[in-house]
């Protein structure tokens, strides 16, 4: 047969190929359109020719009709930046079909057909890191959501299931290893080429296919389930990283008792593998019985990697580790039901996490992430409900929004339901809609059936966007207090009126005298108004509320600040003792920006916050981790976001303010501390890791208020230590500072990690995140170092997130950290575009800051939006933002 097409550019993207094609707004999907695949695939055949820049893919798929579907003559086989060599269908090569944009479309006479298609791709030169690519050598895959196209022409959505066998084979001496889903059934060779096969005898959407192969090396164990099952597990590694993995297979074991015990869900294959890549757009993927991982969330030891990295880790593994029920197993519909897996996932990571380490420390963990990043997401132009409604490019919904925020809507089922009421409902429905691609709609009625909730109202919360603001009121009178909450539900990009939604609200009533309260209350707020009576008050109770973040809302309860100073020393809950300590600050800076507060009362505030601090230093019945947990200060994006119109730069000064004049009242307590916590030796328990985290703590402080002492300091914890959390603690402080101790201590950190790609990062990200007054000086000096990589994701995120989030540097008066942005994101944008769009919500959030940054954060986004090509990625992002 003839082959019309040979689209492919270089990096094998055609969207790329013709400078001649103007942008034009890519297609809008919309979730309403929904129709199931007029065909059914239950089984495919790949074999794979491999090579680094020619690979070929057979592909042969069994197809019939879908009863469930309506009729159609043709089947739209997706593809993206595809060479087709031949296509047969029953072994006829004069098939009638033809190409639609990048889709190949094929005339099917009858019911059932086979069809075989051949395509040579060339992962080398797969920039995109979407589909088969190269990265150091090797090769391997990712699929989701759309990169399975971009391998082989095939219906690419994840409602059309089917059972995978695959052979591979390609040169042993470069390729040793060659890995897939499910088991290998066979393998062989034959001279310099070795070959594989293997079947995954669970039916699966494409985008949770995996491929490796390469030259790695596998710390191996083995794990027995519930019902005795031997299954044997592998970290794959490069040579020279294995005894960095001992914390990964720890977790992956600890991950499948812990879905046993607390979901009941038992792993469903004899092997599981994880390996390791480090040119990878996200964190990790959760392909059946193939898990592929950025190195940065399994490559660990003391010396290469902090607490928070160890954390990172655990937390990642689980996460990829439960997909295999809450994912897999069962898939979803259609991608705007991402939030079916990905928010229920999130949750059970949270819990796993929760429970191996420090549960209300997790919680608070957990909190500021939601409202560092999704609720300036849900009050900014990229807002959407966790269930979108529409996309042009899918890779733009893996949000905060979708993961995060779907993570606390179903914590809040489970809140409402209670513990056990809740596992009725998960077991309901994993039993309901196991080998299903099921909706978000399906989840909520297995928890309304089996948890025996009415979820009717609460659905709301899968439909509107925006983060809701509840006022709460107390008033006493006689023996009662009576709390009235009122609700808001802000605006949203196509969302101009909401409707109230379920917010369920931990609260309890602290009478004053004793330090006690009658225990805890679970309201619901479902109105938009409601009162609340309490009776059995001689006096005004202090109000604790939203605890344990309860709800994903924030709370106005507008009350005197000794009632916070209260709560933060008092409160039996370590989340709403947190969030006390975080008010006062909040209060304070939000206060004093905005000129709120005269002189008499910023010092008495300041005064407030000392003394309450003071006492969290000191309170003995604080481990170290929670004591670090209440001693940091709200975040830049935090405070910014308590206020309509915010200027960084004054938020900026005003932080850096309290924290000096903290450091200066509280210099005795403060050294007090960093001396006894470093007479703790290096340990991987939460004592340590405690004094590590109050140490550092302690030292960044006092870089505020004393920089000549800490620097001396800090530049002898960085000589001392003996693990990379106080190393990298102390060069962070260090790297803010201009002192004498900061230039040698860097210049030491990169020569003795140099090759050390995951520690190379952090050396940039300190510096591009630091708060010297030549951050941005020092980031454009980087950005040419000759170990900056436009092509791997994880060094650019190192120096360019670091940057977008460092307001010092970023939000420069002058506009150049924005022109800076935006020159990276239209570089990187034909390189990498899902990542090249990963820093558009840094500059769109124009609309709430001052004037002056405003117009050149838009000016910013026009020139990008200007620009002759942009990727779907990138457009959508730009356009949103510009509004
Ligand atoms: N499902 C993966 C996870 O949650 C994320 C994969 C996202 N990939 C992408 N190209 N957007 O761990
Ligand atoms: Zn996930």
């Amino acid at each position: 047969m003839d082959i019309a097409r040979t689209p492919a550019t270089p990096d094998g993207n055609p969207e790329m190929a013709d400078a001649a094609i103007q942008p034009k707004a890519p297609p809008e999907i919309r979730r309403e359109d929904y129709k199931p695949f007029p065909w059914l695939v239950p089984t495919i055949r790949l074999t794979f020719d491999l090579a680094l820049d020619k690979t070929r893919v057979t592909a042969r798929l069994e197809i019939e009709r879908n009863p469930a579907a309506e009729a159609e003559r043709t089947i739209r086989l997706n593809g993206d930046g595809l060479q087709l060599e031949s296509l047969s269908c029953d072994g006829d090569e004069s098939t009638d079909y033809r190409m639609d944009g990048e889709d190949l479309l094929v005339t099917l006479p009858g019911e059932r057909h086979s069809l075989e298609i051949v395509t040579v791709i060339d992962p080398s030169a797969n920039s995109q890191l979407m589909g088969l690519y190269a990265s150091g050598g090797m090769l391997c895959t990712q699929c989701e959501a759309e990169g399975f196209r971009r391998i082989t022409f095939f219906p690419d959505r994840p409602d059309v299931l089917s059972t995978y066998t695959v052979r591979m084979s390609g040169p042993k001496a470069l390729f040793p290893v060659l890995l897939c889903n499910g088991n290998r059934t066979d393998q062989g060779e034959e001279g310099a080429t070795h070959w594989a096969e293997w079947h995954d005898p669970w039916p699966k959407p494409s985008y949770l296919f995996a491929l490796v192969a390469g030259d790695l090396v596998a710390r191996s164990d083995s794990f027995t389930t519930m019902n005795g099952r031997e299954v044997e597990l592998n970290v794959y590694v490069r040579d020279g990283d294995l005894d960095r993995t001992e914390h990964a297979m720890k977790s992956l074991k600890r991950s499948m008792r812990w879905d046993e015990e607390v979901f009941g869900r038992e792993y469903d294959l004899d092997l599981f593998n994880i390996v390791a890549v480090s040119d990878f757009n996200m964190g990790a993927m959760e392909n059946k019985g193939l898990n592929i991982f950025n190195t940065k969330y399994v490559l660990a030891d003391p010396e290469t990697a902090t607490d928070g990295d160890y954390d990172g880790i655990e937390g990642v593994i689980g996460h990829e580790y439960f997909h295999n029920w809450s994912g897999n197993r069962i898939t979803c519909r259609d991608w705007f039901q991402l939030s079916l897996k990905e928010g229920f996932t999130v949750l059970r990571d949270q819990l796993f996490s929760a429970q191996m380490g420090s549960a209300p420390v997790k919680r608070i963990e957990d909190v500021r992430v939601l409202r560092g990043v999704q609720f300036p997401e849900d009050s900014g132009p990229l807002a959407h409900p966790i269930r979108p409604d529409s996309y042009r490019e899918i890779s733009n919904f893996y949000t905060a929004t979708v993961y995060n925020k779907g993570a606390e809507v179903i914590r809040m089922m489970r809140t409402m339901a209670g513990e056990e009421a809740f596992r009725r409902g998960t077991d309901l429905y994993f039993e309901r809609h196991d080998g299903e691609a099921a909706t978000c709609e399906d989840f909520v009625r297995a928890m309304e059936d089996g948890a025996d909730l009415d979820l009717a109202q609460f659905r709301l919360w899968y439909s509107q966007a925006g983060t809701p603001k509840v006022a709460a009121r107390l008033i006493h009178e006689g023996q009662t207090a009576t709390l009235t909450l009122t609700q808001t539900v802000p605006a949203t990009p196509g969302q101009p009126d909401k409707q109230p939604m379920p917010i369920p609200l931990s609260l309890a009533l602290f009478d004053r005298e004793s330090g006690n309260h009658a225990g805890e209350e679970l309201v619901v707020l479902d109105s938009e108004t409601a009162q609340f009576s309490f009776d059995g008050f001689a006096t005004r109770p202090v109000l604790s509320i939203n605890r344990g973040f309860s709800a994903p809302v924030s709370i106005d309860r507008d009350v005197p600040r000794d009632e916070l100073v209260f709560l933060a020393a008092r409160d039996d809950d370590p989340f709403a003792r947190y969030e006390a300590m975080q008010e006062l600050m909040t209060g304070y800076l939000v206060g004093s920006v905005s000129g709120e507060l005269d002189d008499a009362e910023r010092d008495a505030a300041r005064g407030d916050i000392a003394q309450a601090m003071r006492a969290v230093i000191e309170d003995s019945a604080l481990d170290d981790l929670m004591r670090g947990e209440l001693m940091v200060m709200p975040s830049q994006a935090y405070i910014a976001e308590q206020m309509l119109i915010a200027d960084p730069g004054s938020i900026h000064a005003a932080r850096e303010a309290l924290k000096a004049d903290v450091a200066t009242r509280l210099a005795d307590p403060l050294h007090a501390l960093y001396e006894r916590a470093a007479q703790v030796p290096f340990a991987l328990d939460a004592e340590a890791k405690g004094a590590r985290k109050v140490k550092t703590l302690a030292l960044s402080y006092a870089a505020a208020g004393d920089p000549a002492t800490a620097s001396g300091l800090a530049a002898q914890q960085y000589d001392r230590a003996d693990n990379m959390t106080d190393r990298q603690g102390a060069l962070m402080v260090l790297a803010g500072l201009d002192s004498a101790e900061r230039t040698g201590r860097l210049l030491d950190f990169y020569n003795r990690y140099q090759g050390n790609a995951l520690v190379i990062d952090k050396w940039f990200a300190l510096q591009a995140s630091s708060l010297h007054p030549h951050a941005i000086e020092h980031v454009k000096a980087l950005r040419e170092h000759e170990d900056f990589a436009l092509r791997n994701p994880n060094r650019v995120r190192s120096l360019y997130m670091a940057f977008a989030s460092n307001p010092g540097a970023f939000h420069s008066a002058d506009g150049e950290g924005y022109r800076m942005l935006a020159d990276l994101i239209l570089e990187l944008d034909p390189i990498n575009a899902q990542t090249a769009a990963r820093f558009v919500p840094a500059l769109g959030r124009w609309r709430r800051i001052e004037e002056g940054r405003a117009q050149l954060m838009r000016e910013a986004l026009q020139r990008i939006a200007e620009a002759p090509k942009l990727s779907r990625d990138t457009y959508e992002q730009v356009t949103r933002s510009l509004g």
